[in-house]
């Protein structure tokens, strides 16, 4: 699988797998799981305190001891959402970080993501936090979630670590970060600017935009694959293009992500080895400028 480079400074695989939902896998599933992503070319690993209670981080901690992989691999956490509330403060970072790498039983973290803007931010705060971890050699690099580009300035302009990533959500069925640049101006929905241009932001500063729930529509709805009820004409294209690519249909969603010039990474949330294998296909899968945007259109997207 093709490496990209992350926020210029260091280089990761195209597509990682992200543990959100691995929580109540067994120890020999979360295995297999992640035997399966480094096989396929797979080495940056998304994780979170909150991905279930914790139980995400211990399981992908002990799969990761078990096949004895962790000088393979890149680990990325996140932290920042607290229970009804979001917390950037510098006692609760520290904090955090430190539950993280008990939990993943390691030594540091090499990513450590702000996971939701907290608006009661004081940047001075979360400047010491990053220079106390990164000199403890806890944490390698950091980078940001969900976050608009003045958020991003702001933050920057008082840390002395480059921002390496924002992660954001991405999928052909939720793409207000490209719809926006299509309908500039115009007076109808898809115009809305609801991120402040992050997408041409992240190019213009060298930050890789990470995609999460590459599959999925809505916020936490469901996925699109297979989705008859709500996406059978985007489905018949999406197997058309399999079918011709001799590949799967997920395949093709991930390779419509990771043909963006922008250079995306793409953060598979799959718990299933075998579905896992099929989509990393796509890192191999090219889309001409033509196909690009029929798949753009056949998600319901309109092209003014
Ligand atoms: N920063 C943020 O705010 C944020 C928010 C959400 C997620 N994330 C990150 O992004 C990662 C990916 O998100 P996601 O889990 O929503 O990603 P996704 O890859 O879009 O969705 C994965 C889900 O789709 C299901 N699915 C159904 N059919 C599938 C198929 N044919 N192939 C693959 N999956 C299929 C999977 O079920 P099976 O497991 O049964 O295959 C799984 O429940 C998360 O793990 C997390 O690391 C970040």
């Amino acid at each position: 699988m093709k490496q990209i480079k992350i926020g210029g400074l260091f280089e990761a695989s195209e597509i990682a797998l992200g543990s959100w939902r691995i929580a109540g896998l067994e120890a020999d599933e979360a295995e297999r799981l992640l035997a399966t992503a480094v096989e396929a070319g797979i080495n940056l690993f998304d994780n979170a305190d909150i991905y279930g209670g914790g139980a995400a981080e211990e399981v992908f901690g002990a799969a990761v001891k078990a096949l004895g992989i962790r000088e393979k691999i890149l680990v990325q956490t996140k932290c920042g959402i607290r229970s009804g509330y979001y917390d950037f403060s510098k006692e609760h970072i520290l904090n955090s970080v430190d539950g993280s790498l008990k939990r993943l039983g390691m030594d540091h973290i090499d990513v450590l993501l702000l996971h939701r803007p907290d608006t009661l931010m004081e940047p001075e705060e979360v400047a010491e936090a990053f220079d106390v971890l990164h000199e403890a050699g806890k944490v390698r690099y950091f980078g940001v979630s969900n976050q608009n580009p003045r958020q991003m300035e702001l933050l920057q302009s008082f840390i002395g670590h480059k921002l390496v990533t924002n992660q954001l959500q991405l999928s052909l069925t939720n793409s207000s970060m490209i719809d926006t640049g299509f309908n500039v101006n115009m007076e109808i929905n898809p115009a809305l600017d609801r991120d402040g241009g992050v997408l041409e932001y992240c190019r213009l500063k060298g930050i890789t935009i990470q995609a999460w729930s590459p599959l999925q529509y809505g916020v936490f709805e469901g996925t699109f694959i297979d989705n008859e009820e709500m996406f059978a004409s985007f489905n018949a294209k999406l197997q058309e293009f399999a079918d011709l690519k001799g590949v799967e249909k997920t395949a093709i969603a991930f390779a419509w992500i990771l043909r963006h010039p922008a250079k995306i990474q793409a953060i598979a949330g799959t718990t299933n080895p075998e579905r896992l294998s099929e989509l990393c296909k796509g890192a191999d899968v090219d889309l001409n400028r033509e196909e690009w945007y029929e798949l753009y259109r056949a998600a319901g997207n309109k092209l003014p």
